[in-house]
């Protein structure tokens, strides 16, 4: 069976946050000699790009309303992420640094889906599945199904994955003659609120919708996030699927970023020794507890909180603790988080920007995590921190819900019901408490590091899934 994953980021080709790190592993756990799978993203102006070898594997040029637009698809030549990988080059939308935030963004990633269309049915043979994520690739199930120029692949079943239901793609009818000519009959198919709906036409469209997290999938059914009424008319063909993480990627006793490799059962100097060398390097006391932050700096993911919990705990703790921060979004909550470093000198700190490494090494460091997302489809960080025996304080929602049990009631972390600064600095005191029964932290620590949350089993999920709907095709 041949795959397609198709998205907008794939880890470590392009990473803006958690999708980038599904597109880089799940694929390599379904890769085997019954499933060939091929991830497709857009061909950024990136490190990636320049420091690997591809070979231009077809070219061609797409319409795009009056615009037309050359193309190229380059296949990374060596496999070497496990998995064929294929960048649509399209110079004039995509030789930029970054992934998203661009004026264009709505003609880049509807030509990236266009170009990338154009070339699977140019292809000798098509694939079984196309498995499109988050709303950069709605639109695939919608052309596919409706546009008379695709009609080769009518047979192709697709599943979309909703790794965030806040981000929709929507834009205005203006720019409709963009799309490839369909029959106006079907225009409810990608219609929400008088938009075009990328996501919604997505999940009108696929012949499976998939959530990161069976909590999610409910959330999006009952919360008021615009596509409740939607989802719940889908509900006969969409399932949650937690997410796994790539276990040879994180793994405490390999990971070269580390400053120390350590096992479970050497877990507590291990995690230390990393910890010193993480102190010293933002000026705080190894001795005293670590809670970290990672992750962009967006109120979705509570972080407009953050100044607010680092300075009440800080002065109710009496700076007995560490915290830091690593992460970017928001302008105005960077600034804030930067203000406070003089005030908490020694006990704070804070690195803006995006840094894999830095990030393995504050996981592998820190005694605690704080996620005080309000929304988490899924959630990877509390799953990177179980494993390097970090203990996550969450909010219970999403995919965090999922994955962590207060170790009150026999679990594997802290919960708080609230994504509010008082939830969060109640949990800390918790956190405090607990860290000061050593046998008790010890145990919660290495339940963490046992837990199994890699994409080996989970990846069998999503296997079933495809040749579910495959079946269930054949017998309509
Ligand atoms: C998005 C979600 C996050 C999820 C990730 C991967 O970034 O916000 O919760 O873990 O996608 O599915």
């Amino acid at each position: 069976m041949e795959i397609f994953h198709i998205g907008a980021e794939c880890y470590p080709v392009a990473k803006v946050g958690g999708l980038a790190d599904v597109l880089g592993s799940l694929p390599k756990y379904q890769n085997s000699e019954n499933y060939q799978v091929r991830v497709v993203i857009p061909c950024y102006q990136n490190i990636f790009r320049l420091e690997n070898e591809f070979e231009c594997v077809h070219w061609g040029k797409i319409k795009l309303g009056n615009f037309n637009f050359p193309f190229s698809v380059l296949k990374e030549t060596t496999n070497k992420l496990g998995f064929e990988l294929y960048l649509i080059e399209i110079p004039e939308l995509f030789d930029r640094p970054n992934i998203y935030n661009y004026e264009d963004d709505i003609e880049r990633f509807l030509s990236f889906q266009i170009a990338t269309l154009d070339w699977i049915i140019g292809r000798n043979s098509l694939p079984d599945i196309i498995h499109c994520h988050d709303h950069h690739t709605g639109l695939i199930p919608f052309m596919k199904k409706y546009c008379p120029k695709y009609h080769k692949l009518k047979n192709i079943n697709t599943l979309i994955t909703i790794h965030n239901g806040l981000y929709q793609g929507i834009f205005s009818f203006n720019k409709l003659y963009y799309l490839p000519e369909f029959d106006l009959i079907h225009i409810k198919e990608i219609e929400r609120w008088n938009c075009i709906n990328s996501l919604s036409a997505g999940i009108k469209c696929a012949d499976e919708v998939t959530t990161v997290s069976p909590t999610y999938l409910k959330e999006l059914n009952y919360s008021d996030n615009g596509l409740e009424t939607l989802l719940q008319s889908v509900q006969f063909k969409s399932k949650g699927i937690l997410n796994g993480i790539d276990t040879d990627v994180w793994d405490t006793n390999k990971d070269k970023m580390l400053d120390c490799n350590f096992t479970v059962e050497n877990s507590a100097e291990g995690k230390y020794k990393n910890k010193e060398k993480l102190c010293l390097q933002f000026n705080m006391n190894p001795m005293l507890p670590l809670f970290s932050f990672i992750g962009r700096l967006y109120n979705e993911k509570g972080a407009d909180l953050l100044p607010e919990i680092i300075l009440t705990s800080l002065i109710k703790q009496k700076k007995q603790i560490n915290i830091l921060i690593l992460g970017y979004g928001d302008p105005v909550i960077e600034n804030q988080l930067l203000e406070l470093k003089p005030i908490f000198k020694g006990n704070y700190n804070v690195y803006i920007g995006y840094n894999e490494e830095l990030a393995h090494k504050t996981y592998a460091s820190s005694d605690y995590i704080l996620i005080p997302s309000r929304v988490e489809p899924c959630g990877l960080n509390q799953l990177y921190a179980l494993r390097y025996g970090t203990i996550p304080i969450v909010h219970k929602t999403g995919g965090l819900k999922d994955t962590i049990v207060d170790f009150e009631e026999n679990g594997n972390g802290i919960c708080h019901q609230e994504s509010t600064v008082s939830d969060v600095c109640c949990a800390i005191n918790r956190a405090l408490d607990l860290y000061k029964n050593k046998d008790k932290f010890t145990k919660i620590r290495k339940k963490g590091m046992h837990t199994d949350h890699s994409w080996k089993n989970i990846s069998q999920e999503y296997l079933q899934l495809y040749n579910l709907i495959i079946t269930r095709r054949y017998e309509n």
